[in-house]
């Protein structure tokens, strides 16, 4: 077998950050940079609509553009949600498999997370986790959550909420504010046609999206969500009268005209999610969990992960050696690029080889 040859300076696999970068289209762009980019607001005081982001993406879902919200990013909508409407005591039901910032945020405000654990179970023949919405409704009737947050797909466990599952949710929390957290849309699919119908029946429900993941722009932060008729107060809340980053919005416009560009790389992130399951699946320990995003969860015996991580460190591949409450044996990969993810494939059998545990 031909020897790896590392890289020099360190390959991030452990932030959820793009590394094949967006559309070729955004960085012609970028070239033409102008006057009105740097010195104008982003907001449409000519035609009175708030910016030409919001409302393309309104067009393009059928919304009246009042419903769309841009923010710095999804970040930034979970954080006007929850400021927006949890006060002191109130409580906010989040999974507890899921980011760092969903337990921290309702913090900010004085409120208190009440968690709903995600169970695990088998996809399409690979292991993974599942939302128990049986288990989330019961929890939902006796703690009565002001916000809930449900991340589709979620991080770090991959998984996506079944539409059955989530319908059979909405249904019994019609009263409560609902976001859902689709920053990593687009890797498991592109569909978009349930957005419309979805905030038209639950008047209380956001469903958020951002440019950071699928569209690889995280450095340009800026993020979009829809909201339903109910929520007039977040809407008001929300708003930025003179707008965003007209740069960061004309990105997202770009972004959303090529969808082409993002489809072709996830297909290459998906062969490669294949591929890792397959080649964790035969590793001693190992379990790797279906993913429905550009990274994926793989458990590994507890006494390798301190010896397994200095080997990467020591060959510049970082990836996420989960340390939290639900998460002590796991470790989360970003997709990189082919030959970034072929490489860690590589130097994590390498490793196991050379190690016997
Ligand atoms: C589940 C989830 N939601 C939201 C975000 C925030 O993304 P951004 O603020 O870049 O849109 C992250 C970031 O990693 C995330 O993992």
């Amino acid at each position: 077998m031909k020897k790896i040859i590392y890289p020099k300076t360190p390959q991030f696999l452990d932030r959820n950050e793009s590394q094949t970068g967006p559309a070729p289209a955004v960085y012609t762009f970028l070239k033409t940079v102008s006057l009105d980019h740097l010195s104008w607001y982003s907001r449409d005081f000519q035609s009175g609509i708030k910016s030409r982001l919001s409302k393309k993406i309104a067009d393009d879902f059928g919304f009246d553009e009042k419903q769309v919200i841009l923010s710095y990013g999804s970040e930034d909508l979970l954080k006007q949600i929850i400021h927006c409407y949890i006060g002191p005591g109130e409580k906010i039901l989040i999974p507890r498999e899921a980011w760092w910032y969903y337990k921290r945020v309702a913090s900010e405000r004085g409120g208190l997370n009440v968690e709903y654990p995600m169970v695990k179970g088998v996809t399409d023949g690979i292991a993974s986790y599942l939302y128990d919405v049986d288990h989330m409704i019961t929890i939902y009737k006796r703690e009565k959550p002001k916000v809930v947050v449900i991340a589709s797909p979620n991080n770090p466990t991959g998984n996506r909420i079944d539409s059955q599952d989530l319908k059979r949710f909405l249904d019994v929390c019609r009263d409560t504010i609902v976001m859902i957290d689709e920053a990593y849309w687009g890797f498991g699919s592109t569909e978009n046609a349930y957005v419309k119908p979805y905030i038209d029946e639950y008047p209380n429900l956001i469903i958020c999206r951002t440019f950071s993941k699928f569209f690889g722009l995280a450095g340009s932060r800026i993020g979009f969500a829809f909201a339903g008729k109910n929520l007039g107060e977040l809407i008001e809340f929300a708003t930025r009268y003179l707008g965003y980053n007209r740069i960061s919005e004309r990105l997202g416009e770009i972004a959303l005209d090529n969808v082409k560009y993002y489809t072709k790389v996830g297909k290459q992130y998906a062969r490669d999610k294949e591929m890792m399951y397959r080649e964790f699946s035969k590793l001693k320990g190992f379990t790797p969990y279906k993913s429905y995003a550009n990274f994926i969860l793989v458990d590994m015996p507890k006494e390798i992960r301190p010896e397994l991580k200095k080997y990467l460190t020591e060959r510049n591949l970082f990836i996420k050696f989960l340390d939290e409450e639900a998460f002590r044996t796991e470790a989360r990969i970003s997709l990189g690029t082919k030959e970034q993810n072929t490489m860690l494939v590589r130097a994590i059998k390498d490793f196991c080889r050379t190690h016997p545990y």
